[in-house]
């Protein structure tokens, strides 16, 4: 066990599915993200103190992701001291970049730091997947596991839990534009169907080998046409207004591909390089604007680093 007063751990906003890898692929872009501080309390147990950035999220720590996975990894352990919790939320809710994900993981990584990491990624990862499971009801690990562990994230198996970290190709940049709605990933999630004909999954998992391949061998055009989603893309697009207008404005101005971010309402246009990127995000701009909803936009190279320890005291 360390000694530790305080420790501050900042957990990337994450991109994930990139449109064929639904629940198995994700990202973390740069920049944007959540802040946990973890403080000593001679109280016992955990309080969360005060939450700052975007709002919505629970008070209650039982019920919000960060002290929530907090309090799992404080199972078991014999304690002489509580927790007092700090969480920025720089990822607003109901966003589709991994906003509850990004609590979770900064959470994870701070109390790991502060009891001496005797947990692996691997076992945070899972731990981050209950928390999931709080917020949504499901759980997936294609954002808390790139949020963890930077890089591309795939998951090979939920059962048992394997996760292959993928370096992202030096080139490869994301333009998200966010439209100022809110879908909870468990409203995107009741539309999806139970089982799927053959001859789509066939097509799908095709995209995502040719996907990893691309990603392995830096093959920009074979990740853009691997994203190819004939699942669950037709049936959330219907959930975004003007999602065809913004993805056929990104492919015109030359993204490798374009895909519902997680379960929306973000949209990202993967990219080669910072200039296209830049580009894209201005076309993806000029088609929104006669939407009338409000919206922002993000310009990131895909992030090779995960959560990482900012402070400590
Ligand atoms: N893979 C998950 C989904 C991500 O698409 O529902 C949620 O952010």
């Amino acid at each position: 066990m360390t000694d530790y007063n305080g420790i501050k751990v900042f957990a990337p906003a994450t991109v994930s599915n990139l449109g064929s890898g639904f629940d198995i692929i994700g990202f973390p872009i740069e920049e944007v993200g959540d802040t946990v501080t973890l403080r000593k309390s001679e109280t016992p147990g955990l309080r969360i103190a005060n939450i700052t950035g975007y709002t919505g999220v629970p008070w209650l720590p039982e019920k919000n992701t960060a002290s929530f996975a907090v309090m799992k990894m404080m199972e078991g352990r014999h304690l002489d001291h509580g927790f007092e919790m700090e969480i920025h939320k720089g990822v607003k809710p109901g966003s589709g970049v991994g906003s509850s994900a990004s609590s979770s993981a900064a959470a994870l990584v701070a109390a790991n730091e502060w009891f001496g990491r005797p947990l692996t990624d691997l076992q945070l990862i899972g731990l981050a997947m209950e928390s999931e499971a709080l917020a949504s009801g499901s759980r997936h690990a294609d954002n808390v596991a790139p949020a963890i562990m930077g890089g591309v994230a795939l998951v090979r198996s939920y059962d048992p839990l394997d996760v292959i970290r993928i370096e992202p190709p030096q080139e490869l940049w994301v333009a998200l534009l966010h439209p100022q709605i809110e879908i909870r990933t468990e409203t995107s999630r009741k539309i999806l169907p139970h089982s799927v004909a053959l001859k789509d999954a066939i097509c799908q998992w095709g995209n995502v080998a040719g996907l990893i391949a691309g990603l392995y061998s830096s093959d920009y055009e074979l990740i853009g046409r691997s994203m190819q989603d004939v699942i669950i893309e037709p049936l959330r697009a219907e959930l975004i207004p003007g999602y065809p207008e913004l993805k056929a404005a990104a492919l015109k101005a030359g993204a490798l591909n374009c895909s519902i971010s997680g379960s929306g309402p973000s949209v990202s246009a993967i990219c080669r390089g910072s200039e296209q990127a830049k580009r894209v995000s201005r076309a993806m701009e000029e088609a929104y604007q006669p939407m009338e909803i409000s919206y922002e936009t993000y310009v990131s190279k895909v992030n090779n680093q995960g959560a990482s320890v900012v402070e400590t005291w």
